[in-house]
């Protein structure tokens, strides 16, 4: 079994850690925040994932352990895999100061251990990033890629909600490498995963993960864009997804119209990559037009929400969901936070309720009254908008909405399951792309 080192304990690299873990290997994660480091070492994780504390109970600390010494952790691997955080600049470019940094620790632990190591970039990096940047960052330290390390690109695509069970049960590994060396012993670590595998150099390696997250944003946003077409003659565009989808060349998955898409990845990537374009003076309209959607999307959804109440003005308006999705205690671009600002923008008093990320959202959102359920989010509330998927929002019932002042429901995420037993008890309910002609 190898011995890992994975840099970063985040949503990517304690997930990463724990499968390789799980799989047999030795890994030693690292990180610069020592709360993260010591969450690991109790065998909790500092993350909300489902699955992820029973998988830490298990190889905790036989098989997966952590500390803030890359020294020390390089020594006891022979393979790392960088997984540090490639936010946005404020420009939509890549932000790769972390990546820098991590790159130029990780070359002085090799050189300091003197024997080689393949380092494998596990964040999302715009082409062209690995084979510059974060070689330059490891032979700063004085050693020679192909010489003294191995590089590869190995792109992560689990997704936040069900990162466990895609780790686990990838669709595929991607492995870009700098030479066949650095694949193969890249590869060899995934043996047992019954998934197709792609080899291909690092460039391409890197373009694979920007294409796949732009092509799901931009069905995400077709999806969107339709609704609103479909709203407006009075069609439900879940039928017409549906429809669609019977075609084998389209697949039904991320064609939900909703309230746009948020998180860590999408519209980050897909902004890189614009930036990307622009840099290179290329047209990018396709995808800057699937963030102008996704833009608008959830002013859309204080739009209906309005429409039914005539005025939000000193209007109490429950937003039930504050992650960017369902399962996760992730906020980041959530698309609560713009519906937050929409509503507080027209005079309401905005009243959350999420089951693991209320705290995540308030630090990002002060101005938010959190509660600690549906039921004291919608005592008095003249509105809600559905933000995130939550299985409990699916079973929002009659009782639930009882205690409205006023039942309007905006199902922002087109979720709940009895509408007609919602409707019968006289609530307004308005489903996202759900056209009804009156
Ligand atoms: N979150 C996702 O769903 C997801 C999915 C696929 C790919 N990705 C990509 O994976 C990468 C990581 O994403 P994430 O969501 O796990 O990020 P994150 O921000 O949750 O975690 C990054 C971690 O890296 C640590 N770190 C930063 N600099 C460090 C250094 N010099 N040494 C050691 N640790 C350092 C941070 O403290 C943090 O714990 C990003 O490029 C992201 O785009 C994310």
């Amino acid at each position: 079994m190898a011995r890992i080192c994975v840099v970063g304990l985040g949503y990517v690299g304690v997930v990463t850690g724990a499968i390789f873990a799980e799989m047999g290997h030795h890994v030693v994660a690292v990180d610069v925040i020592p709360e993260k480091v010591d969450a690991l070492n109790a065998g909790e994780s500092s993350i909300y994932e489902p699955g992820l504390d029973e998988l830490l109970k298990d190889c905790v600390p036989a098989r997966f352990n952590a500390s803030m010494d890359m020294v020390a952790a390089v020594a006891d691997s022979d393979i790392t895999f960088l997984c540090v955080g490639t936010p946005s600049t404020t420009d939509g470019g890549q932000d790769t100061s972390y990546l820098e940094a991590s790159s130029k620790s990780l070359g002085e632990a090799i050189a300091a251990k003197g024997e080689y190591h393949v380092v494998v970039v596990k964040s999302t990096v715009l082409p062209g990033t690995t084979d510059t940047l974060v070689k330059g960052g490891l032979e700063a330290a004085g050693i020679t890629c192909g010489e003294d390390f191995g590089l590869a690109m190995n792109p992560e695509f689990l997704r936040e909600g069900s990162a466990v069970q895609d780790a686990r049960e990838p669709d595929r590994v991607v492995i870009g490498g700098f030479d066949q060396r650095s694949i193969d012993e890249t590869a060899e670590l995934y043996v047992g995963i019954g998934c197709p595998f792609v080899e291909t150099d690092l460039r391409t390696a890197e373009m694979i993960k920007y294409a796949s997250n732009s092509f799901l944003a931009t069905k995400i946003s077709f999806a969107n864009e339709l609704s609103r077409l479909c709203e407006a003659v009075g069609i439900d565009v879940y039928e017409v997804m549906d429809g669609i989808a019977l075609d084998n060349r389209i697949k039904r998955s991320f064609l939900n119209a909703g309230m746009g898409f948020g998180g860590s990845c999408f519209p980050k990537d897909v902004r890189a990559l614009v930036s990307l374009a622009n840099s290179l003076n290329l047209d990018s309209a396709l995808l800057s037009a699937v963030l102008d959607v996704n833009r608008s999307q959830p002013l859309h959804g204080v739009d209906l929400l309005e429409a039914a109440n005539g005025t939000l003005a000193g209007k109490r308006i429950a937003i039930l969901g504050l992650a960017f999705k369902g399962n996760t205690d992730d906020v980041r671009e959530t698309r609560a936070l713009p519906v937050a600002e929409e509503l507080k923008k027209r005079g309401a008093v905005v009243v959350g309720y999420d089951p693991e990320a209320a705290e995540n959202f308030k630090a990002m959102f002060p101005d938010i009254e959190i509660v600690g359920s549906i039921h004291e989010a919608l005592t008095c509330a003249n509105g809600c908008i559905i933000q995130a998927e939550w299985d409990e929002f699916r079973e929002l019932s009659a009782d639930d909405v009882d205690v409205m002042a006023d039942k309007v429901v905006v199902d922002g995420r087109r979720i709940v399951e009895d509408v007609d037993g919602l409707e019968e008890s006289g609530a307004i309910y308005i489903g996202i792309g759900l056209g009804s002609i009156e």
